[in-house]
C-alpha cells in the first residue's frame, strides 16, 4: 500500500479488498469483547506472540486495527496504537518514556490538557516538564541527561505558532532525545507530515478532523520505527519480560508502538471501541477533501477578518503578519490549517460575538465538518493562571474559530452580522 497517494491511502489502507469473512466493502463494526481460539496450541502461540491472532478486546479488535492501519499509512509510520481519547495517548506517550528523574523538554503552548498529565500524574510520579519556547536554539538548550522527550504541537493553540519540526529533530537526535509531535492541529497528516520531518513519534486526538464531524473520541499513537532506543537513557525498551523479550525484540520495526500498546492497551486498557473506530475510518476516507476545504476558507476568512474594524488582530500562520509564517511554509502543506485565532476590542466584545453567531456553533471542541466558536479565556484555559494564560497567547477579547465545511460567504455574512452588534471602541 506504501506506494499509494495519500488520496488512495485515506480509502484503502488498513483493509485490502473487501472484509475476508463476508466479503462486506465497508470495514464491519466487529462488536465482540472477544475471539475463539482453533485449538489449544493456537490459543498458546497468540499469547505467546508466535502466531498472529485476536487475543482479547481491550487490545485486538478488528474494526480498531484497521483504522490504526489506515492512520499508520497516513502519517507513513512504522506501527501505532488506536487509543480511546487523544488524553489516553498523551498518557501513554508519556508514561512509555519516562523514569523517575527523568524530564521531557516541551513547548509552554501545548494544549492544556497535556500539561494537565505533567502535573497531576507525571510529576508526582517523579518525572517533569521543561516548558521552554519552541524553538530550536530554546529547546536544545534545556537537553540534559535526564530528557527523555521533546514535545512540539505542529500548530500551537490558540496562538496558531509553527515550530520548525526539521530543526528541532535534529538537536534532539543529536543528543539522543526522541521528538514527539502532537499532530492533532495537522489534520490526520494532510497538512502536516512529521515523520518525514524527523520526528519519532507522532499523536492525535482523531475526536478533531480525523473523524471530522464530531460524533466520537478517540486518540491515536505512530512510531515512525526510526529512532534508536539507548539502554541508559530508555532502560524500560531493554528489560526483558518474563518471557525473555524485550520491546525491541516484540516490536520488531515499531518498538515504540510495542511499548505503546503494552502500557496503554494492555496494562491502563484505554481501548478504542470498533464503533469509534468505524466513524474514525468514515472520517479518513474524506480527509484530504475536508480539510482542503475548511483550509481554504480559512485563509480567506482570516483576510477578511483581517479588514474589519472591530478586529484588532488576527493569528493565522497563513498571513503574512503571523510569526510563524515563514517556518509554516516549509513545514506544512496544503495550507495552514483550519482554526483561526481572533482579538476583538474586550472580553466584553468576544461575548457579544459569541452571543450573537448564528451558523457557528458555540461550543469546546475543533475539527467538526461544522464551523465553532469559542472564547479560550474563560473556557477551555480558565483553569490555567492569568500569567499561564498570557503566556500561551491566550487573551481575554481573543475568539478561536474553527472552520467547517460551510459556504464561506455564508460564514462572513454570519460573522459580519454578529460583529456589527459588537460596539467598536
Ligand atoms: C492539540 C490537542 N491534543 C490533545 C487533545 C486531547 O484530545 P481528546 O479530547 O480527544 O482527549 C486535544 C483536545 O482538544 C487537543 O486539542
Amino acid at each position: 500500500m506504501s506506494d499509494y497517494e495519500f488520496d488512495t491511502l485515506q480509502l484503502h489502507a488498513g483493509q485490502e479488498g473487501s472484509d475476508p469473512s463476508t466479503r462486506a466493502r465497508a470495514v464491519p463494526i466487529y462488536a465482540t469483547s472477544s475471539f475463539t481460539f482453533d485449538d489449544a496450541d493456537f490459543a498458546a502461540d497468540v499469547f505467546s506472540g508466535k502466531q498472529q491472532g485476536n487475543q482479547y478486546g481491550r487490545m485486538h479488535n478488528p474494526t480498531v486495527q484497521a483504522f490504526t492501519d489506515r492512520l499508520v499509512a497516513l502519517e507513513g509510520g512504522t506501527g501505532g496504537v488506536a487509543l480511546s481519547s487523544g488524553q489516553a495517548a498523551t498518557t501513554t506517550i508519556l508514561f512509555s518514556l519516562a523514569r523517575p528523574g527523568s524530564n521531557f523538554v516541551v513547548s509552554k503552548e501545548l494544549f492544556g490538557g497535556t500539561f494537565a498529565v505533567a502535573r497531576k500524574l507525571l510529576e508526582p510520579w517523579g518525572s517533569s516538564f521543561i516548558a521552554v519556547e519552541p524553538s530550536p536554539e530554546a529547546v536544545a538548550a534545556k537537553i540534559d541527561e535526564n530528557t527523555v522527550g521533546v514535545w512540539v504541537e505542529s500548530i500551537a493553540n490558540p496562538s496558531c505558532s509553527v515550530p520548525d519540526i526539521a530543526a528541532i529533530a535534529k538537536l534532539a537526535h543529536a543528543q539522543g532525545v526522541p521528538l514527539i509531535v502532537d499532530n492533532t492541529w495537522g489534520c490526520g497528516g494532510y497538512i502536516c507530515q512529521p515523520i518525514a520531518l524527523g520526528a519519532d513519534i507522532v499523536m492525535h486526538s482523531a475526536t478533531k478532523w480525523i473523524g471530522g464531524h464530531g460524533t466520537f473520541i478517540g486518540g491515536a499513537v505512530i512510531d515512525a520505527g526510526s529512532f534508536v532506543w539507548s539502554e541508559e537513557r530508555f532502560p524500560a525498551f531493554h528489560k526483558k519480560d518474563p518471557r525473555g523479550k524485550t520491546y525491541l525484540d516484540k516490536g520488531g520495526v515499531a518498538p515504540f508502538a510495542a511499548r505503546a500498546y503494552d502500557l496503554g492497551l494492555f496494562t491502563m486498557g484505554m481501548t478504542l471501541s470498533p464503533h469509534s473506530a468505524f466513524l474514525g475510518l468514515q472520517g479518513l476516507e474524506t480527509l484530504s477533501l475536508r480539510v482542503q476545504r475548511s483550509c481554504d476558507s480559512a485563509l480567506e476568512l482570516a483576510t477578511w477578518l483581517e479588514k474589519q474594524p472591530v478586529v484588532k488582530r488576527v493569528i493565522y500562520a497563513g498571513l503574512p503578519s503571523h510569526p510563524s509564517h515563514e517556518v509554516a511554509k516549509r513545514t506544512l502543506q496544503h495550507g495552514f490549517g483550519a482554526v483561526i485565532s481572533f482579538e476583538t476590542q474586550d472580553l466584553e466584545t468576544a461575548k457579544s460575538f459569541l452571543d450573537n453567531v448564528k451558523l457557528a456553533s458555540h461550543l469546546a471542541n475543533i475539527g467538526d465538518a461544522k464551523t465553532v466558536v469559542i472564547n479560550p479565556w474563560t473556557t477551555t484555559h480558565a483553569s490555567l493562571s492569568e500569567e499561564a494564560r498570557r503566556a500561551a497567547g491566550v487573551s481575554p477579547e481573543l475568539i478561536r474559530l474553527s472552520v467547517g465545511l460551510e459556504s464561506v460567504n455564508d460564514l462572513k455574512q454570519d460573522f459580519a452580522q454578529a460583529l456589527t452588534r459588537v460596539k467598536v471602541a
